[in-house]
């Protein structure tokens, strides 16, 4: 079945997942997910926490293999390729992981050169003039020789972002990008995916549950809800939603259902957020 990014005069679909199905401990998180992200443009997955964003993500890149379904990269099944055989496709993606971890002993620049030593670039000039072009994108050069640990929390999810850029991918994938900084931060954030964007022409995905950067930053939104696709559209049709429980997500307004349960409970119910 075609998804709606495979109809003509739409662009193609770069990175695809057909009928995705993933269960943990006989806990079914994804239910038959299809998608199309479509080439050079940002696509917004949205949902609640646990709904299998991350999951979703991870299965583009071969971290977790579906139990039934297919992943598509540029047309070619990718699901089935051998662990020992991903690297190629994994080099063609950016990925800014939630935990967007900086290895502590190296210093910015050796953050960054990583992945570029892995790739086989012995120039270190080469290195260099590389290192300092994606500080440079992402405005902070003057860090080059700093530890992580002398950065803010929003400064080493720049540094991170530079480094998943630095073999220039054609897919970015952003998890979370914004969780954990303040709105001046995410907005920074915001800015840098837009500009990123334009700059490298790449494919864009990201995962949030922050509407306001959602909305500043897709072309294009799915909502995930129940480990299913409940909506896709341009981000205008999420503004104002007809269906309630798309509209009670898009308003941040928890079920009836959650609200009783924190109000009767006694002793107190932990709650996860
Ligand atoms: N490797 C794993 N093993 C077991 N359960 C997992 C694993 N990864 C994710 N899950 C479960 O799948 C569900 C979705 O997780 P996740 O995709 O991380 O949610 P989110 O939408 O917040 O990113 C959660 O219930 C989580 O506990
Ligand atoms: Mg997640």
């Amino acid at each position: 079945m075609p998804t709606e990014a495979n109809i003509p005069g739409s662009p193609k679909a770069l990175v695809e997942v057909r009928e995705l199905r993933k269960s943990f401990d006989g806990n079914q998180v994804l239910k038959g997910i299809s998608v199309g992200f479509r080439e050079r443009q940002t696509t917004v997955v949205l949902g609640p926490s646990g709904c299998g964003k991350s999951v979703l993500l991870k299965h583009l890149i071969g971290l977790l293999r579906p139990d039934s379904g297919e992943v598509f990269f540029d047309g070619e099944r990718v699901d089935t390729i051998p662990e020992k055989h991903m690297t190629p496709l994994r080099r063609q993606f950016g990925f800014l992981f939630q935990m967007g971890a900086l290895f502590d002993s190296f210093d910015v620049r050796g953050n960054i050169e990583f992945p570029l030593r892995e790739a086989g670039i012995e120039d270190p000039a080469e290195r260099e003039r590389r290192v300092e072009e994606v500080l440079a994108m992402v405005g902070l050069e003057s860090t080059i020789s700093m530890m992580p640990a002398d950065l803010s929390g929003g400064q080493r999810k720049r540094i991170a972002l530079a480094r998943s850029i630095v073999l220039r991918p054609r897919v970015i994938l952003y998890d979370e990008p914004t969780t954990g900084l303040d709105p001046i931060r995410s907005d920074v954030i915001n800015e840098l995916i837009l500009k990123l964007q334009q700059q490298l022409s790449a494919t864009s995905i990201v995962v949030t549950h922050d509407l306001t950067s959602a909305f500043k930053v897709a072309d294009h939104m799915i909502l995930l809800l129940g480990g299913r696709v409940v909506m896709e559209g341009p981000p205008e049709a999420f503004r104002d939603p007809e269906e309630p429980e798309i509209r009670r997500f898009m308003e941040g307004r928890a079920s009836e259902e959650e609200l009783r349960a924190i109000r009767t409970s006694n002793p107190p119910i932990e709650v996860h957020t």
